[in-house]
Protein backbone atom coordinates (compact mmCIF):
# COMPACT_ATOMS: atom_id res chain seq x y z
CA UNK A 1 0.00 0.00 0.00
CA UNK A 2 1.57 3.19 -1.19
CA UNK A 3 0.77 4.83 1.75
CA UNK A 4 2.62 8.34 0.88
CA UNK A 5 0.22 8.32 -2.04
CA UNK A 6 -3.12 8.50 0.24
CA UNK A 7 -1.94 10.58 2.45
CA UNK A 8 -1.26 13.14 -0.32
CA UNK A 9 -4.46 12.40 -1.96
CA UNK A 10 -6.10 12.55 1.07
CA UNK A 11 -4.55 16.05 2.24
CA UNK A 12 -5.91 17.78 -0.45
CA UNK A 13 -9.38 16.97 0.16
CA UNK A 14 -10.38 17.60 4.34
CA UNK A 15 -13.06 14.88 4.22
CA UNK A 16 -12.96 11.65 2.14
CA UNK A 17 -14.26 8.33 1.69
CA UNK A 18 -11.80 6.25 1.30
CA UNK A 19 -13.58 2.86 -0.52
CA UNK A 20 -10.88 -0.40 -0.55
CA UNK A 21 -11.81 -1.70 -3.73
CA UNK A 22 -9.46 -5.02 -2.96
CA UNK A 23 -12.01 -5.67 0.20
CA UNK A 24 -15.22 -5.55 -2.42
CA UNK A 25 -13.01 -8.18 -4.36
CA UNK A 26 -12.49 -10.25 -1.74
CA UNK A 27 -15.87 -9.89 -0.42
CA UNK A 28 -17.64 -10.66 -4.32
CA UNK A 29 -15.39 -14.05 -4.11
CA UNK A 30 -16.33 -14.91 -0.39
CA UNK A 31 -20.29 -14.36 -0.87
CA UNK A 32 -20.48 -16.32 -4.42
CA UNK A 33 -17.99 -19.38 -2.66
CA UNK A 34 -20.52 -18.87 -0.43
CA UNK A 35 -23.20 -19.64 -2.49
CA UNK A 36 -22.14 -22.55 -3.90
CA UNK A 37 -24.03 -23.97 -6.84
CA UNK A 38 -26.54 -21.07 -6.49
CA UNK A 39 -26.23 -17.52 -8.41
CA UNK A 40 -25.00 -14.49 -7.05
CA UNK A 41 -26.62 -11.57 -7.53
CA UNK A 42 -24.94 -8.40 -6.10
CA UNK A 43 -27.05 -5.56 -4.55
CA UNK A 44 -26.14 -2.20 -5.40
CA UNK A 45 -28.85 0.13 -4.75
CA UNK A 46 -28.76 3.62 -3.48
CA UNK A 47 -24.93 3.83 -5.16
CA UNK A 48 -23.99 1.02 -3.90
CA UNK A 49 -24.76 1.42 -0.56
CA UNK A 50 -22.99 4.47 -0.60
CA UNK A 51 -19.81 3.03 -1.93
CA UNK A 52 -20.25 4.38 -5.51
CA UNK A 53 -21.72 2.57 -8.12
CA UNK A 54 -19.86 3.21 -10.87
CA UNK A 55 -16.41 2.18 -9.06
CA UNK A 56 -17.64 -0.91 -7.41
CA UNK A 57 -19.94 -2.74 -9.62
CA UNK A 58 -17.23 -2.96 -12.55
CA UNK A 59 -15.28 -4.97 -9.77
CA UNK A 60 -18.04 -6.89 -8.44
CA UNK A 61 -18.78 -8.15 -11.51
CA UNK A 62 -15.12 -9.41 -12.46
CA UNK A 63 -15.16 -11.32 -9.31
CA UNK A 64 -17.87 -13.02 -10.08
CA UNK A 65 -21.48 -11.54 -10.04
CA UNK A 66 -23.79 -13.10 -11.71
CA UNK A 67 -26.75 -10.76 -11.36
CA UNK A 68 -27.26 -7.18 -9.93
CA UNK A 69 -30.30 -6.03 -8.03
CA UNK A 70 -31.38 -2.55 -7.82
CA UNK A 71 -34.32 -0.48 -6.22
CA UNK A 72 -34.99 2.14 -9.04
CA UNK A 73 -35.28 2.10 -12.59
CA UNK A 74 -32.48 4.89 -12.60
CA UNK A 75 -30.17 2.42 -10.88
CA UNK A 76 -31.02 0.25 -13.04
CA UNK A 77 -29.89 1.89 -16.33
CA UNK A 78 -26.83 3.59 -14.53
CA UNK A 79 -25.60 -0.04 -14.34
CA UNK A 80 -26.25 -0.31 -18.14
CA UNK A 81 -24.22 2.86 -18.50
CA UNK A 82 -21.37 2.15 -17.02
CA UNK A 83 -21.32 -1.17 -19.11
CA UNK A 84 -22.84 -3.52 -16.48
CA UNK A 85 -23.74 -6.95 -19.11
CA UNK A 86 -25.36 -9.09 -16.05
CA UNK A 87 -28.94 -9.37 -15.32
CA UNK A 88 -30.00 -6.36 -13.70
CA UNK A 89 -33.15 -6.55 -11.42
CA UNK A 90 -34.85 -3.54 -10.56
CA UNK A 91 -37.76 -3.71 -7.52
CA UNK A 92 -39.31 0.00 -6.89
CA UNK A 93 -40.87 1.21 -9.83
CA UNK A 94 -44.63 2.67 -10.80
CA UNK A 95 -46.75 1.65 -13.42
CA UNK A 96 -47.06 5.36 -13.83
CA UNK A 97 -43.29 5.69 -14.87
CA UNK A 98 -41.86 5.25 -18.30
CA UNK A 99 -40.16 2.20 -18.09
CA UNK A 100 -39.39 1.66 -21.69
CA UNK A 101 -35.93 2.67 -21.85
CA UNK A 102 -36.03 -0.33 -18.67
CA UNK A 103 -37.13 -2.58 -21.05
CA UNK A 104 -35.30 -1.80 -24.02
CA UNK A 105 -31.98 -2.24 -21.98
CA UNK A 106 -33.32 -6.05 -21.18
CA UNK A 107 -33.81 -4.72 -17.27
CA UNK A 108 -35.48 -7.32 -15.48
CA UNK A 109 -38.72 -6.10 -13.82
CA UNK A 110 -39.96 -7.04 -10.60
CA UNK A 111 -43.87 -7.28 -10.72
CA UNK A 112 -44.98 -6.42 -6.76
CA UNK A 113 -48.39 -6.04 -7.34
CA UNK A 114 -51.37 -7.42 -9.54
CA UNK A 115 -51.22 -3.83 -10.77
CA UNK A 116 -47.65 -4.02 -11.80
CA UNK A 117 -48.40 -7.56 -13.68
CA UNK A 118 -51.56 -5.11 -15.56
CA UNK A 119 -48.96 -3.04 -16.48
CA UNK A 120 -46.29 -5.41 -17.87
CA UNK A 121 -49.03 -7.27 -19.79
CA UNK A 122 -50.92 -4.62 -21.51
CA UNK A 123 -47.17 -2.60 -22.69
CA UNK A 124 -46.92 -3.46 -26.21
CA UNK A 125 -43.20 -5.05 -26.23
CA UNK A 126 -41.98 -7.19 -27.33
CA UNK A 127 -40.44 -8.98 -24.51
CA UNK A 128 -40.25 -8.41 -20.88
CA UNK A 129 -38.29 -10.31 -18.37
CA UNK A 130 -39.61 -9.99 -14.70
CA UNK A 131 -39.24 -11.83 -11.62
CA UNK A 132 -42.68 -11.64 -8.99
CA UNK A 133 -42.03 -10.27 -5.34
CA UNK A 134 -43.58 -12.65 -3.79
CA UNK A 135 -44.91 -11.13 -0.10
CA UNK A 136 -44.17 -13.78 2.41
CA UNK A 137 -44.59 -11.88 5.68
CA UNK A 138 -42.48 -8.34 5.12
CA UNK A 139 -46.23 -6.37 4.32
CA UNK A 140 -44.68 -4.12 2.18
CA UNK A 141 -44.69 -4.64 -1.01
CA UNK A 142 -45.20 -8.08 -3.03
CA UNK A 143 -47.91 -9.94 -4.34
CA UNK A 144 -50.50 -11.29 -2.02
CA UNK A 145 -51.31 -14.72 -1.63
CA UNK A 146 -55.19 -14.76 -2.43
CA UNK A 147 -53.40 -13.38 -5.81
CA UNK A 148 -50.74 -15.57 -6.34
CA UNK A 149 -53.00 -17.82 -8.59
CA UNK A 150 -54.40 -14.95 -11.09
CA UNK A 151 -51.06 -13.11 -11.43
CA UNK A 152 -49.22 -16.11 -12.31
CA UNK A 153 -51.76 -17.63 -14.74
CA UNK A 154 -51.92 -14.02 -16.36
CA UNK A 155 -48.19 -13.79 -16.77
CA UNK A 156 -48.28 -16.91 -17.79
CA UNK A 157 -50.73 -16.25 -20.47
CA UNK A 158 -48.65 -13.05 -21.75
CA UNK A 159 -46.39 -14.33 -24.63
CA UNK A 160 -43.98 -11.39 -24.44
CA UNK A 161 -43.94 -11.95 -20.90
CA UNK A 162 -41.05 -14.44 -19.59
CA UNK A 163 -41.15 -14.77 -16.12
CA UNK A 164 -37.44 -15.81 -14.72
CA UNK A 165 -38.46 -16.78 -11.56
CA UNK A 166 -39.98 -15.61 -7.82
CA UNK A 167 -38.58 -13.66 -4.95
CA UNK A 168 -39.31 -12.13 -1.42
CA UNK A 169 -37.29 -10.43 1.18
CA UNK A 170 -37.24 -11.42 5.16
CA UNK A 171 -38.22 -9.46 7.28
CA UNK A 172 -36.45 -10.76 10.49
CA UNK A 173 -32.93 -12.68 9.06
CA UNK A 174 -31.19 -10.34 11.32
CA UNK A 175 -32.08 -12.68 13.87
CA UNK A 176 -31.51 -16.11 13.55
CA UNK A 177 -33.67 -17.49 16.20
CA UNK A 178 -36.60 -15.85 15.02
CA UNK A 179 -39.22 -18.40 13.38
CA UNK A 180 -40.57 -15.97 11.20
CA UNK A 181 -38.02 -16.82 8.44
CA UNK A 182 -39.59 -20.36 8.69
CA UNK A 183 -42.44 -18.98 8.11
CA UNK A 184 -41.68 -16.81 5.20
CA UNK A 185 -39.76 -19.96 3.82
CA UNK A 186 -43.00 -21.81 3.82
CA UNK A 187 -44.74 -18.96 2.57
CA UNK A 188 -42.50 -19.28 -0.75
CA UNK A 189 -42.46 -22.50 -1.10
CA UNK A 190 -46.40 -22.69 -1.94
CA UNK A 191 -45.81 -20.03 -3.98
CA UNK A 192 -43.99 -21.71 -5.86
CA UNK A 193 -46.21 -24.73 -5.89
CA UNK A 194 -49.13 -22.47 -7.55
CA UNK A 195 -46.83 -21.31 -9.96
CA UNK A 196 -45.69 -24.53 -10.98
CA UNK A 197 -49.20 -25.15 -10.84
CA UNK A 198 -50.44 -23.17 -13.53
CA UNK A 199 -47.23 -24.39 -15.40
CA UNK A 200 -44.56 -21.19 -15.05
CA UNK A 201 -41.15 -22.62 -14.52
CA UNK A 202 -39.93 -20.15 -12.80
CA UNK A 203 -35.72 -21.62 -13.01
CA UNK A 204 -34.22 -18.91 -10.58
CA UNK A 205 -35.32 -18.03 -7.29
CA UNK A 206 -34.50 -16.13 -4.54
CA UNK A 207 -35.15 -14.95 -0.59
CA UNK A 208 -31.73 -14.29 1.29
CA UNK A 209 -30.32 -11.03 1.90
CA UNK A 210 -27.08 -11.01 3.63
CA UNK A 211 -28.04 -12.59 7.41
CA UNK A 212 -29.67 -15.50 4.98
CA UNK A 213 -27.32 -15.93 2.51
CA UNK A 214 -24.78 -16.28 5.97
CA UNK A 215 -26.46 -18.13 7.96
CA UNK A 216 -28.91 -20.37 6.04
CA UNK A 217 -27.55 -22.10 3.36
CA UNK A 218 -30.62 -23.95 3.40
CA UNK A 219 -32.64 -20.92 2.00
CA UNK A 220 -30.63 -20.22 -1.20
CA UNK A 221 -32.78 -21.52 -3.48
CA UNK A 222 -31.49 -20.98 -7.03
CA UNK A 223 -29.46 -17.53 -6.29
CA UNK A 224 -28.54 -15.66 -3.01
CA UNK A 225 -29.14 -11.59 -2.96
CA UNK A 226 -26.76 -9.81 -0.64
CA UNK A 227 -25.65 -6.31 -0.55
CA UNK A 228 -24.42 -6.01 2.99
CA UNK A 229 -22.03 -8.20 3.46
CA UNK A 230 -20.36 -7.21 -0.32
CA UNK A 231 -19.48 -3.90 1.58
CA UNK A 232 -17.74 -5.98 4.18
CA UNK A 233 -20.03 -5.30 6.99
CA UNK A 234 -21.78 -8.16 9.08
CA UNK A 235 -25.48 -8.08 9.04
CA UNK A 236 -25.51 -10.02 12.76
CA UNK A 237 -23.28 -8.14 15.42
CA UNK A 238 -20.81 -10.96 16.84
CA UNK A 239 -20.52 -12.71 13.65
CA UNK A 240 -17.29 -13.10 11.84
CA UNK A 241 -17.40 -14.31 8.13
CA UNK A 242 -13.75 -12.95 6.90
CA UNK A 243 -15.59 -10.32 5.20
CA UNK A 244 -13.34 -6.97 5.13
CA UNK A 245 -14.94 -3.50 5.32
CA UNK A 246 -14.38 -1.48 2.50
CA UNK A 247 -15.45 2.09 3.52
CA UNK A 248 -13.75 4.44 5.87
CA UNK A 249 -14.51 8.11 6.84
CA UNK A 250 -11.70 10.37 7.39
CA UNK A 251 -11.45 13.76 8.47
CA UNK A 252 -8.82 15.79 8.39
CA UNK A 253 -8.10 17.75 11.76
CA UNK A 254 -8.46 21.82 10.70
CA UNK A 255 -7.70 23.41 14.04
CA UNK A 256 -6.28 22.30 17.28
CA UNK A 257 -6.22 24.97 20.12
CA UNK A 258 -6.38 25.59 23.72
CA UNK A 259 -9.23 25.69 26.00
CA UNK A 260 -9.30 26.41 29.45
CA UNK A 261 -11.31 24.70 32.62
CA UNK A 262 -14.99 26.17 32.35
CA UNK A 263 -14.91 26.84 28.74
CA UNK A 264 -17.47 25.59 26.65
CA UNK A 265 -17.12 25.11 22.93
CA UNK A 266 -19.58 24.86 19.91
CA UNK A 267 -23.15 26.47 19.38
CA UNK A 268 -24.74 26.77 23.12
CA UNK A 269 -21.62 25.93 24.83
CA UNK A 270 -23.65 22.67 26.11
CA UNK A 271 -20.34 21.12 26.56
CA UNK A 272 -17.25 22.56 29.23
CA UNK A 273 -13.84 21.56 29.86
CA UNK A 274 -13.53 20.27 33.34
CA UNK A 275 -9.80 20.39 33.14
CA UNK A 276 -7.58 22.97 30.82
CA UNK A 277 -6.44 20.97 27.67
CA UNK A 278 -6.53 21.34 23.93
CA UNK A 279 -10.12 20.60 20.96
CA UNK A 280 -9.87 19.93 17.61
CA UNK A 281 -11.74 20.66 15.06
CA UNK A 282 -12.84 17.99 12.57
CA UNK A 283 -14.46 19.20 9.20
CA UNK A 284 -17.51 16.82 9.03
CA UNK A 285 -21.15 18.21 9.99
CA UNK A 286 -24.24 17.40 9.67
CA UNK A 287 -24.48 18.64 5.88
CA UNK A 288 -22.05 15.82 5.48
CA UNK A 289 -24.38 13.36 7.06
CA UNK A 290 -22.66 13.13 10.49
CA UNK A 291 -26.01 13.31 12.84
CA UNK A 292 -26.85 16.52 15.35
CA UNK A 293 -28.36 13.78 17.76
CA UNK A 294 -24.57 12.22 17.62
CA UNK A 295 -23.79 14.86 19.75
CA UNK A 296 -20.79 13.14 22.28
CA UNK A 297 -22.28 10.02 21.72
CA UNK A 298 -18.41 8.72 19.48
CA UNK A 299 -15.30 9.21 19.18
CA UNK A 300 -12.80 9.73 16.40
CA UNK A 301 -9.55 8.22 15.99
CA UNK A 302 -6.61 10.21 15.23
CA UNK A 303 -2.82 7.82 14.93
CA UNK A 304 -4.24 5.46 16.63
CA UNK A 305 -5.75 7.22 19.93
CA UNK A 306 -9.45 7.77 20.47
CA UNK A 307 -10.74 11.10 21.41
CA UNK A 308 -13.84 12.04 22.31
CA UNK A 309 -16.41 14.32 20.12
CA UNK A 310 -17.77 17.25 22.46
CA UNK A 311 -20.75 20.22 21.81
CA UNK A 312 -22.83 20.12 19.08
CA UNK A 313 -22.27 18.66 15.91
CA UNK A 314 -22.35 22.19 13.36
CA UNK A 315 -23.33 22.06 9.88
CA UNK A 316 -19.81 21.53 8.99
CA UNK A 317 -17.27 20.81 11.61
CA UNK A 318 -17.61 19.31 15.03
CA UNK A 319 -15.12 19.43 18.25
CA UNK A 320 -13.28 16.67 19.80
CA UNK A 321 -11.38 16.85 23.08
CA UNK A 322 -7.69 15.80 23.42
CA UNK A 323 -7.44 16.26 27.12
CA UNK A 324 -3.66 17.52 27.07
CA UNK A 325 -2.66 16.64 23.72
CA UNK A 326 -0.34 14.15 24.90
CA UNK A 327 0.17 12.32 21.70
CA UNK A 328 0.60 15.74 19.94
CA UNK A 329 -2.62 15.86 17.70
CA UNK A 330 -1.86 18.62 15.38
CA UNK A 331 -3.81 20.28 12.08
CA UNK A 332 -3.54 17.81 9.55
CA UNK A 333 -3.87 15.08 10.93
CA UNK A 334 -6.34 11.98 10.14
CA UNK A 335 -9.65 11.99 11.73
CA UNK A 336 -11.13 8.97 11.40
CA UNK A 337 -14.74 8.63 11.88
CA UNK A 338 -14.72 5.24 11.08
CA UNK A 339 -13.18 2.79 9.11
CA UNK A 340 -9.72 1.01 8.82
CA UNK A 341 -7.42 2.45 11.89
CA UNK A 342 -10.59 3.45 14.24
CA UNK A 343 -13.56 2.09 15.19
CA UNK A 344 -15.49 0.08 12.54
CA UNK A 345 -18.93 1.19 11.33
CA UNK A 346 -20.70 -0.95 13.20
CA UNK A 347 -19.15 0.29 16.63
CA UNK A 348 -20.20 3.55 15.20
CA UNK A 349 -23.45 2.77 14.63
CA UNK A 350 -24.22 1.19 18.35
CA UNK A 351 -22.74 4.93 19.51
CA UNK A 352 -24.93 6.59 18.05
CA UNK A 353 -28.15 4.51 17.56
CA UNK A 354 -28.55 3.13 14.18
CA UNK A 355 -27.26 0.25 11.89
CA UNK A 356 -24.25 -0.44 10.33
CA UNK A 357 -26.51 0.25 6.55
CA UNK A 358 -27.39 3.88 7.61
CA UNK A 359 -23.80 4.35 8.73
CA UNK A 360 -22.39 3.82 5.88
CA UNK A 361 -24.85 5.98 3.67
CA UNK A 362 -23.72 8.84 5.89
CA UNK A 363 -21.04 10.25 4.19
CA UNK A 364 -22.09 12.69 1.99
CA UNK A 365 -21.92 16.38 1.50
CA UNK A 366 -18.60 17.37 1.14
CA UNK A 367 -17.34 13.99 1.11
CA UNK A 368 -14.83 13.38 -1.57
CA UNK A 369 -14.65 9.49 -2.73
CA UNK A 370 -11.14 7.75 -2.94
CA UNK A 371 -10.90 4.56 -4.25
CA UNK A 372 -7.64 2.18 -3.27
CA UNK A 373 -6.83 -0.95 -5.25
CA UNK A 374 -3.41 -2.58 -4.88
CA UNK A 375 -1.60 0.40 -3.56
CA UNK A 376 -3.04 2.88 -5.92
CA UNK A 377 -5.79 5.50 -5.03
CA UNK A 378 -7.35 8.07 -7.40
CA UNK A 379 -10.76 9.99 -7.09
CA UNK A 380 -14.02 9.65 -8.15
C1 LIG B 1 -35.30 -6.47 -1.91
C2 LIG B 1 -33.94 -6.48 -1.29
N1 LIG B 1 -33.17 -7.55 -1.46
C3 LIG B 1 -31.93 -7.63 -0.91
C4 LIG B 1 -31.44 -6.60 -0.14
C5 LIG B 1 -30.07 -6.74 0.47
O1 LIG B 1 -30.14 -6.77 1.87
P1 LIG B 1 -28.81 -6.86 2.73
O2 LIG B 1 -28.12 -5.56 2.56
O3 LIG B 1 -29.30 -7.10 4.11
O4 LIG B 1 -28.02 -7.97 2.20
C6 LIG B 1 -32.23 -5.47 0.07
C7 LIG B 1 -31.75 -4.40 0.95
O5 LIG B 1 -32.43 -3.85 1.75
C8 LIG B 1 -33.50 -5.39 -0.52
O6 LIG B 1 -34.28 -4.32 -0.37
Amino acid sequence: MAKNKVAQLENMNLLTKRIDLDAIAHNTRLLKNLAGPAKLMAVVKANAYNHGVERVAPVIAQNGADAFGVATLAEALQLREIGIKQEVLCWIWSPEQDYTAAIAQNIDLAVVSPQHAQALINTDAKHIRVSVKIDTGLHRSGVDEQDWHEVFSQLHAAPHIEVTGLFTHLSCADEPENPETDAQNDAFRRALAVAHSVGLEVPVNHMCNSPAALTRPDLHFQMIRPGLALYGLEPIEGLDHGLRPAMSWVGQVTVVKPIEAGQGTSYGLTWRAEDSGFVAVVPAGYADGMPRSAQEKFAVTINGVDYPQVGRVCMDQFVVYLGENPQGVQAGDSAVIFGAAGQSATELADNIGTINYEVVCRPTGRTVATYVSEGEIDEA
